[in-house]
């Protein structure tokens, strides 16, 4: 299990290794241990930003070193610190490279040399031939290079001023190598994604083995948020290594999206903006699962949660794994970024604390998703919030042209402005009245969240303004602190986010009980659920679809799958026909 929250460590030595980049070196058992070459670490610079760097060497007795190129804010910051000073860490995170073949080539841009001097270690360890071809602008940005050196590794440099090594490009130098009979069972790279891509085009005509570092944006690292999408892939959980075949269908060399989700072009040439589509996947639509709700028909009754993925991609996968449905990430009238990192980590085993501030391309940008999602034939469930009526007027009147088959409404997001909805029942019937005369007669859902006095009677008040379901709940307001420091340990502003997974459970199922008592519309739930048990304990107490959440951080894709798989064991040895049956049985007896 990798440390799972900011712990903060001393800074045990600090050198500058080149014109960019400074080397920190940290000891801590835990992480060095389980880190691997091509992964990577959160750096939490307390009170500024948490962000993703390759770890670049990790010894068995606890020293971690990773190198920070000077090229944002939080790693100028980070470049002013001291030896001495307390940096966070958390992880090692992602999958890394996996060493195969006799004689290796590794192609590194500026500060990618970092993870490929772990992997040249760990290569060399295990007897191989290493080749480290290292391109800069100019010598002084050159990296590790007589560290390569001291592995035993064979380097050569290329230069794009000519300062040192061959003058040009370290791509044209491999082509000129391979041209000239230099041969190599595998190619890892990793730099620029153009250089990367460039090594692909030539490693994929002589047909050697690659993988590839990719970098996206990193919010939660753990493969929760969907942040770090790249053709529906997690960079920080799938990858951020992947070998080159998984890449000939995802937008790598093309495009990749900024901090709220939003595609921005990576060529000179803005080329389209648009995803490779993947094939149309059909459901199977299972006698004992497939269900109606809101007059929608679903498969099966399990849908991930909202905000866990931005990407059509994604939601696709998630079908494909076997969701009956799919919820997007809440979208509103405007681009959002969302707060600064720390904004996701693990609080107490299963159970998560997040503050991403809803990070949101904007309804029109979404449109791209929306495209992406549908070719899974499943239920789609867009996700909006707004903090007016004007505003989600605005998002309604978009989100209508989209094919959707549910709206849900977030009126609940614990650790945004957006929560005064919640909190002002006037305005939560306005809202729900608006969306309702734009959208009808696709269904609402409305999405509450513990953290009022009264969620049910909250929930009669969506009822009566036009809500056709109740989703609930969303997460359960936290404010956690580092104690060191004594400062939020979110990078939110007010330190304020929402508490997930294990936590949740018992009171999600306690709140769905009182709903379903005073509600004639239907209740959805999601919080905490990890298994058909706690599927069946919500049925019971009165909910017709689950969402699935914080557990796809740690049980993965397979949940929806294994969920259906044990639920359908489950009715069958009772002798129930169909999980409608289960549903309000708690109420019956
Ligand atoms: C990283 C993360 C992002 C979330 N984003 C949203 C969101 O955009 N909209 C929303 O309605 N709920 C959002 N939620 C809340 C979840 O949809 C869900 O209500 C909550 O996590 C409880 O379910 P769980 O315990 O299965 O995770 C988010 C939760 C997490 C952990
Ligand atoms: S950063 Fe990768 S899923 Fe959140």
């Amino acid at each position: 299990m990798p440390l799972n929250i900011p712990t903060l460590h001393r800074i045990e030595e600090l050198k500058k290794a080149s014109s960019e980049v400074k080397v920190f070196n940290f000891h801590s058992e835990e992480i060095a241990k389980q880190s691997e070459p091509g992964q990577f670490v959160m750096v939490w610079d307390p009170g500024i930003d948490e962000i993703p760097i390759s770890i670049a060497d990790a010894s068995p007795d606890g020293e971690i070193e990773v190198a920070i190129a000077d090229v944002g804010d939080c790693t100028h910051n980070l470049h002013q610190k001291h030896e001495g000073d307390l940096i966070g860490l958390r992880g090692p995170y992602g999958r890394g490279f996996s060493i195969d073949g006799e004689r290796i080539c590794m192609v590194a841009g500026g500060y990618g040399a970092a993870p490929l001097k772990f992997a040249a270690k760990r290569a060399k360890e295990l007897d191989k031939g290493v080749m480290v071809l290292e391109g800069a602008r100019s010598s002084a940005e050159l990296l590790y290079v007589k560290e390569f050196e001291r592995i035993g590794c064979e380097v050569r440099i290329a230069t794009e001023d000519g300062s040192e090594g061959y003058k040009g490009l370290i791509t044209d130098l491999l082509e000129e190598m391979r041209a000239s009979g230099e041969k190599f069972e595998q190619v890892l790279t990793c730099g620029p994604e153009l250089m990367m891509r460039r090594v692909c085009e030539i490693t994929r005509s002589e047909r050697i083995p690659t993988q590839v570092s990719v970098e996206r944006i990193v919010k939660c690292g753990c493969g929760a948020c969907g942040s770090c999408d790249l053709g529906g892939y997690r960079v920080c959980k799938d990858g951020p290594v992947f070998n080159v075949e998984e890449l000939e269908r995802t937008e790598f060399g093309n495009w990749k999206r900024e901090k709220s989700g939003k595609r921005i072009s990576i060529k000179p040439d803005a080329s389209a903006l648009l995803s490779i589509p993947p094939s149309q996947f059909t459901p199977e639509y299972e006698p004992l699962l497939k269900t109606e709700v809101c007059g929608v028909n679903f498969p099966n009754p399990i849908a991930n949660a909202a905000g866990f993925g931005v990407s059509g991609k994604l939601l696709y996968r998630y079908a494909v794994a076997g969701a009956g449905a799919v919820v997007t990430k809440s979208v509103g009238r405007y681009e959002r970024e969302g707060y600064p990192n720390p904004s996701f980590f693990e609080i107490s085993p299963h159970s998560y604390v997040n503050a991403m501030g809803l990070p949101n391309p904007g309804i029109r940008n979404y449109v791209l998703e929306i495209e992406d999602a549908k070719h899974a034939d499943v239920p789609l469930i867009l996700s909006i919030f707004g903090k007016n009526v004007e505003e989600c007027r605005e998002v309604a009147e978009v989100a209508v042209k989209y094919p959707i088959d549910m709206l849900e409404f977030n009126a609940s997001c614990p650790h945004t402005d957006f929560v005064a909805v919640e909190n002002n029942p006037k305005l939560l019937s306005g809202i729900i009245k608006e969306i309702r005369s734009i959208v009808h007669p696709v269904p609402i859902a409305v999405k509450i969240s513990p953290n009022v006095g009264d969620p049910a009677g909250l929930a009669m008040t969506a009822e009566k303004a036009g809500a056709d379901a109740i989703t609930a709940i969303n997460t359960v307001i936290a404010r956690p602190i580092d104690h060191t420091l004594n400062i939020p340990l979110l990078g939110n502003p007010t330190g304020y986010g929402g508490k997930s997974g294990k936590d949740l459970t018992v009171g999600g199922k306690d709140i769905i009980f009182a709903l379903y008592k005073e509600l004639k519309i239907p209740v959805i739930a999601v919080g905490g659920i990890f298994s058909a048990k706690d599927v069946i304990e919500y049925a019971r107490n009165g909910a017709c679809l689950f969402q699935v959440g914080s557990a796809l951080v740690s049980e993965g894709f397979e949940i929806f799958s294994c969920i259906n798989k044990d639920l359908k064991a489950y009715l069958v040895a009772n002798g129930y026909k169909n999980i409608g049956e289960l549903m309000g049985e708690a109420h019956r007896r």
